[in-house]
């Protein structure tokens, strides 16, 4: 190379380098979006009616304690929580249009995994035939979707992944004591999924979010056996160890407190004020607790996303099955703070500007 070569190279990277700071510079800070929603409840429709022939309750007891109706049932054999999963993903993935094949990650939030291993995320990536991505459940009750939603857009803005699905899915029929008059009236089965993709544009995205576990939660909110503390057994079988076993008025307090709080933290760290809020979408456990949220948040029902009456609590899938239904009312631009309150307890609120006009989805 003779010196005149030398001195054309040296320009060429530098005018190349140049290029590169240029244009970085006019491209905006990658954020993450939520850019289309998806969802699924299994047909059997399972009624207070129907469980006041199961157990010693009746719908006015229901109704007016927790305000629900109805709750959905995957009540064939052998269907386990990644078949919802996998019906949402697929719904979410087409109302998007997005490529299978640009995928980069599945985040399924459940605590009713198909098995203790593989994940329920890798049954999903194998049925939905995706090439390029990597699979995790992630495990935080019924707080789990609003966290995957933050570890996803983490992992977006940090330029790791540009387009990832979540999804929040529960069997809750499975872990339910259907003898058991306090707890089988709650939960319902049900999944729903997000496509979060990385996005240049201001103003909508993943904006806060503010997450505590306090892991106080354990004697009030458990499953007793089939863990590694207590293996399955015939003694653990016999004495129905396999079931949620809740202290009802406890987890009602906590759930006010907490995730009425963490709400008043998130609006407080970004300078909101009430009347900037849109919607608050929270984790439907009992109309109640979502009430009592709302009053001390300082906020009208009319923009808190409801639909418990349908559904009861589908643990990790409340949220996202609240914003598929929801999705048609949300407009591009709006400020959405999502908050849940779980077993452990794993709770906290989230802030996003919603990316997208929802009426202009088909369903
Ligand atoms: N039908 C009729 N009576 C009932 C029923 C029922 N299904 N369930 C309980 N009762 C009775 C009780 O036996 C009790 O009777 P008693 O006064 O004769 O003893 C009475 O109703 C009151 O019972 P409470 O438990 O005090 O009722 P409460 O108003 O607290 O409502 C409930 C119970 C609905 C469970 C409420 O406490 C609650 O919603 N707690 C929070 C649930 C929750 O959010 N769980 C977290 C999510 S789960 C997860 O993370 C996996």
């Amino acid at each position: 190379m003779n010196c005149h070569t030398l001195v054309m190279s040296v320009e060429g990277c530098f005018l190349l380098i140049t290029h590169y700071f240029i244009k970085r510079q006019s491209m905006g800070k990658i954020n993450a979006i939520i850019s289309g929603v998806g969802g699924y409840v299994p047909d059997y429709i399972l009624t207070n009616e129907e469980l006041s022939r199961m157990v010693d309750t009746s719908d006015e007891w229901i109704m007016t304690r927790v305000g629900i109706k109805e709750r959905h049932i995957l009540a064939e054999e052998g269907l386990g929580t990644s078949y919802m999963a996998r019906k949402a993903a697929k719904q979410a993935l087409k109302k998007t249009g997005a490529d299978p094949d640009s995928i980069d990650a599945v985040l399924v939030a459940t605590t009713t995994p198909d098995y203790k291993f593989p994940s329920t995320a890798s049954v999903v990536i194998g049925k939905l035939g995706l090439k390029n991505a990597f699979a995790m459940d992630l495990s935080a009750a019924c707080a789990g979707f609003m966290y995957a939603m933050d570890m996803a857009a983490s992992m977006i803005k940090c330029g790791r992944c540009r387009r990832i699905i979540v999804i929040g899915a529960d069997k809750m029929s499975s872990i339910a004591d259907y003898t058991d008059r306090q707890t089988c009236v709650l939960f319902g089965d049900g999944a729903g999924a997000v496509i979060m993709e990385a996005s240049e544009e201001e103003g909508v995205g993943a904006q806060d979010a503010f997450f505590r576990t306090d892991g106080k939660g354990l004697p009030f909110l458990h499953m007793k056996a089939g863990g590694s503390v207590c293996p399955p057994s015939h003694f653990t079988v016999s004495h129905r160890l396999h079931y949620i076993y809740q202290e009802g008025r406890t987890v009602f307090r906590y759930a006010v407190t907490s995730m009425g709080d963490d709400v008043l933290e998130v609006l407080k760290r970004n300078g909101l004020t009430n009347d900037d809020v849109d919607w608050v979408i929270p984790h439907e456990a009992n109309y109640r607790i979502i009430e009592a949220v709302a009053k001390r948040v300082g906020l009208p029902m009319e923009r808190i996303v409801v639909n418990i009456e349908r559904y009861g609590n589908t643990s990790g899938a409340t949220i996202p099955l609240a914003m598929w239904d929801h999705e048609s009312q949300l407009k591009k631009g709006q400020n959405v703070i999502f908050t849940a309150f779980g077993a452990g307890f794993a709770h906290g609120a989230s802030y996003y500007k919603w990316a997208y006009d929802g009426d202009k989805v088909a369903k």
